[in-house]
């Protein structure tokens, strides 16, 4: 059995135990909540993962880009939404898919719906709603909103499934009371302007689906939802560790890294993990100091060094803040597991000290 010594730097690990734990949290969460989970599989492309979601029963998968949904096609996820704004010239390569799979497309302007009807295939359509991140969908409260919902619901060829959003500020809540709010917020701006749009259509029923990690984590009632696509909650990372979504020991993906340099008199040293393999990501604006990566002290006990953290990266190269042998290894939290997770081609699956498996990241694009 290979052990965790033996493993090639850098690389990254995945603890199987605390993604199991993960993955039923989650799930019983949204079971408590009474809406059903289509986790965002952009966190983690990976089908082992995917499939165990799905032994967990989810109602289907969210992804952000063609290529993640044609991959899990290829491994019979057969009900997909992809949630980014359609991209038009996509369209053709959308509906070759969607002859195989019911695949959701998201939509949130009058040329994106014109496109789409013009192509006259017979497309499943999402309204993006804003409920309070501004950074795509509809205005719920501007005539915009309806008009559109309206025309879809109205049109031949498409179908309207429902409204969606996306908490993305909940990112920038300062504390746990702030996150729950924005997540009732998402949560009342979704309701109320699905009971508008329910009314408008002569009572016809439709989807209304909210999510993101900090507000799954936190949100008190999912009153009016009925789906919910968290996708970071697999992993967490040391952002959602500063905002209270998850403790040190609920992080399961940690990148392995060895010194590679520390030169006498100087008070930092080198790892072979830069920004290809922790990103760019800053973290938290909340986070205690600037970091780009927490560093273990000793991983069973969840104990991070307040000493030496990475403290900046370049390409390949990171900077931790304090003299280590060469030789050595770290085991890194990341400030970001997506990002993180999308620049690896496999997963090192460990329990303790043993590695169990790899699985492949599918993080392709075309
Ligand atoms: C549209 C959409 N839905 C769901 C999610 C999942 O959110 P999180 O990563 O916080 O779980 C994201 C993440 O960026 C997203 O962009």
């Amino acid at each position: 059995m290979l052990r965790l010594d033996d493993v090639r730097t850098p690389a990254l690990l995945l603890d199987l135990d605390v993604l199991d734990a993960n993955l039923k949290r989650m799930a019983g969460r949204a079971r408590d909540l009474g809406v059903q989970l289509r986790p965002h599989i952009k966190t983690h492309k990976c089908i082992e993962i995917g499939e165990r979601q799905r032994e967990l029963g989810i109602a289907g998968i969210t992804v952000s880009t063609l290529y993640e949904a044609r991959v899990f096609a290829d491994h019979g996820f057969a009900d997909i939404t992809w949630a980014f704004p359609v991209i038009l010239n996509r369209i053709p390569d959308a509906a070759k898919l969607a002859e195989r799979v019911t695949l959701r497309l998201v939509v949130d302007s009058e040329e994106g719906v014109e496109t789409l009807e013009k192509s006259g295939h017979r497309f499943h359509l999402w309204l993006k709603v804003d409920c309070g991140y501004h950074r795509a969908g509809v205005d719920p409260q501007s005539p915009v909103a309806l008009e559109l919902a309206k025309r879809i619901a109205g049109s031949s060829s498409l179908q309207l499934d429902g409204i969606l959003t996306h908490s993305g500020h909940s990112y920038h809540g300062r504390t746990r009371q702030e996150i729950r709010d924005i997540a009732e917020q998402e949560r009342s701006v979704m309701a109320e302007f699905g009971d508008r749009l329910r009314t408008a259509l002569g009572g016809r029923d439709f989807g209304i689906s909210v999510g993101s990690t900090p507000a799954m984590s936190m949100v008190a009632t999912l009153d009016g939802v009925t789906e919910a696509r968290p996708g970071n909650y697999v992993f967490y990372d040391y952002t959602q560790v500063v905002l209270g979504s998850c403790a040190v020991s609920d992080v399961a993906v940690t990148v392995l890294a060895s010194v590679v340099s520390a030169q006498p008199g100087t008070n930092h040293a080198v790892i072979d993990a830069g920004a290809l393999a922790l990103s760019k990501d800053t973290g938290s604006e909340l986070a205690p100091g600037p970091s780009m990566g927490e560093i273990f002290a000793d991983y069973a006990s969840h104990t991070l060094r307040p000493d030496v953290r990475v403290v900046s990266v370049s390409q390949e190269h990171g900077t931790v803040g304090n003299s280590l042998p060469v030789g050595s290894r770290v085991r890194i939290v990341p400030n970001h597991s997506c990002l993180t997770v999308a620049h690896f081609d496999e997963y090192v699956v460990v329990r303790g000290e043993e590695v169990l498996d790899r699985w492949k990241v599918w993080r392709g694009r075309d």
